[in-house]
């Protein structure tokens, strides 16, 4: 197995690895040692069946399904993400997956199914060089606050659409607003990251609204900056495994009103610290 990494400060496309076919405990290892190294990992021409999927998203840790989307028949496991002309893709935030729960996902795995003609790419970011690009003073202001973290506030817009309150009943009283420290430590690698998102990051705690809302803003800004990110270009049969207690990824929604539909199973993860 090969990982050629992307130029950039993350990323790496994964070579020499046959996905329908169970792995070794070498290979195995080599990919969990090499997700908490790279932090997102590309594979190309993986014709891999649903079987395959679970099976690969099964060496990192049990699936953790997302409450609000549907799923692959007989894998409820597998989340899809589909959008098409009447139903175009609402996502187009930079975030990390599922912070609103108190331990969120370590990963996921996410595949293609449909692509649309052109577009569609998926940027992902390293938080861990977000971090370590702060000013020494900010980082120090930083450690040791913590943020609110909501399912309400990243589903805002499904809530508020006609139906959109009782569609989302169960997820919403399921899962309560929590709260994560804004810098937490990787639990592979020991690499401090920037842990606050636009998409689920309601406030900062301790501090005024407004104190809250300017240093979030100035964070999404920094965070944003395009020395921080690789773009991933899917294709028929490509894959990828993000590290999602160190990166953030943002799909670009430029294809409407074509198809695009990937499929995702999301793994359990720690409590950040
Ligand atoms: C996701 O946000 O997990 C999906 C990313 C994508 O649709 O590219």
């Amino acid at each position: 197995m090969e990982f050629v990494r992307a130029e950039a400060v993350l990323g790496a496309e994964v070579r020499g690895v046959d996905l329908r076919q169970a792995l070794s405990s070498d290979a195995v290892g080599a990919l969990q040692t090499g997700l908490v190294e790279h932090g997102v990992l590309f594979f190309r021409r993986q014709e891999i069946s649903a079987a395959d999927h679970a099976r690969l998203a099964g060496y990192f840790g049990p699936a953790r399904p997302h409450p609000a989307y549907p799923t692959v028949a007989g894998y409820p496991e597998i989340t899809i993400l589909e959008s098409d002309r009447e139903h175009p893709s609402k996502i187009e935030k930079w975030h990390t997956d599922m912070t609103f729960l108190a331990q969120p996902p370590l990963g996921s795995v996410l595949r293609a199914r449909v692509l649309p003609p052109t577009g569609g790419d998926t940027l992902f970011m390293s938080l861990g060089a977000a971090f370590d690009a702060l000013p020494e003073s900010m980082q120090h202001k930083l450690d040791g606050l913590s943020a609110e973290h909501s399912f309400a506030h990243g589903f805002r817009e499904s809530l508020a659409e006609p139906g959109g309150l009782e569609r989302l009943a169960d997820a919403l009283a399921a899962n309560p607003p929590v709260v994560h420290p804004v810098v937490r430590r990787h639990p592979g690698s020991g690499r401090r990251v920037l842990f606050v998102n636009s998409l689920f990051t309601v406030r900062l705690l301790d501090m005024e609204d407004a104190e809250s809302t300017e240093l979030l803003d100035f964070l999404y800004q920094h965070l944003a900056r395009a020395e921080f990110q690789v773009r991933f270009v899917w294709a028929a049969h490509s894959l990828v495994i993000w590290d999602n207690r160190q990166t953030q990824h943002c799909p670009v929604n430029d294809y409407w009103p074509a198809t695009r539909r990937l499929e995702r199973i999301t793994i359990e993860g720690d409590t950040p610290r």
